[in-house]
């Protein structure tokens, strides 16, 4: 059986949820997740990590744990939430982990009375946490979307690639239309350097701007950085196995901005990046293709 936190509540308020999602899979997100949590962990912000990639989760890998209990059995009833906490400790950061159900031969989708089982079992572990970090995993389907519309904070990761760029858009245009999420945060990795991913913000803001009512701030820029494929090789967070690194200090610059910043929840007005480069906007055209 997993272990079990036992955080003492944190008065009434509530976690601030964060959602890391992305239109197009394989973009870092999960190594963002596990690195995020680690930095937010030593910063005394106490992270609950929740895998809601159904079928391809992939935290358990980066915790090095072996969890028992995975959502499915809290959603079958079997077990109550509390039991599908597992602890992950990575030297000083302790991390409440909710590993992900596997693939079964019913697929990974979830009915929506399951997605609002998945949400109530977070509510009901969630307030012994300062942070709830959620790996949505990748795509427009129902599950990412869904998981990605409930949260504080929304970011949405892109690499500089035009594909991965066109798939994130494609994710705000769906939050957006079908959820009326109003506010998005980019996440640039796997950028050459700075200049880079302000480009990739640039011009995808620039699309965005365009066609879409809704804000899309730039969080954060991350190197490409070959630290953070060794990390995966030895089942650890790139911020915690490279902690010096450019990309573990790429993300203490997110986790700082999600924890300072914009803690008025929806609605709120502070932003970051609100200056937008200008001429940098190569389509002027939106997106075409299936989900646009
Ligand atoms: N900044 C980076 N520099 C170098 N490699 C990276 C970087 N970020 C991620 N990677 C590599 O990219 C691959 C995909 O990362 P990850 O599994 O975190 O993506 P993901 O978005 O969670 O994928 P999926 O959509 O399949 O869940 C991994 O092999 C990882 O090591
Ligand atoms: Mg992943």
């Amino acid at each position: 059986m997993s272990a079990t936190l036992a955080y003492e509540p944190q008065g009434d308020s509530s976690p601030l949820t964060v959602a890391v999602t992305s239109g197009k899979g394989g973009v870092g997100k999960s190594q963002l997740v596990a690195s995020l949590a680690v930095i937010l962990s030593q910063d005394g912000h106490r992270p609950l990590v929740v895998d809601a990639d159904i079928g391809c989760g992939d935290l358990d890998i980066l915790f090095d744990v072996r969890p028992q209990v995975d959502l499915r059995s809290v959603l079958s009833g079997a077990v109550p939430p509390e039991e599908a906490v597992t602890r992950a400790n990575l030297g000083d950061a302790e991390i409440g982990f909710i590993p992900a159900p596997a693939a079964n031969r019913d697929g990974s989708e979830l009915t929506r009375g399951e997605q609002m089982g998945v949400l109530q079992a977070v509510d009901q572990v969630g307030w012994r946490y300062r942070s709830v970090l959620v790996d949505t995993g990748a795509g427009v389907s129902r599950n990412p979307m869904f998981f990605a519309a409930a949260a504080d904070r929304v970011l949405v990761v892109t690499t500089p690639e035009p594909t991965s760029m066109q798939d994130a858009y494609a994710a705000i245009k769906v939050l957006h239309q079908a959820h009326g999420v109003g506010r998005f945060e980019l996440v640039v990795n796997q950028a050459r350097n700075l200049r880079d991913g302000k480009g990739v913000y640039a011009r995808l803001a620039s699309v965005v701007d365009r066609f879409l009512p809704v804000e899309l701030g730039l969080i954060g820029v991350l190197p490409k950085d070959e630290r953070v494929e060794r990390a995966v090789m030895s089942r650890q967070p790139a911020a915690y196995a490279y902690p010096v690194s450019p990309y573990a200090h790429a993300v203490r610059g997110i986790a700082r901005r999600l924890m300072t910043d914009g803690q008025d929840r929806p609605g709120g007005q502070l932003r970051w990046f609100t200056t937008r480069p200008v001429g940098d906007a190569v389509d002027g055209q939106e997106p075409t293709g299936e989900q646009r």
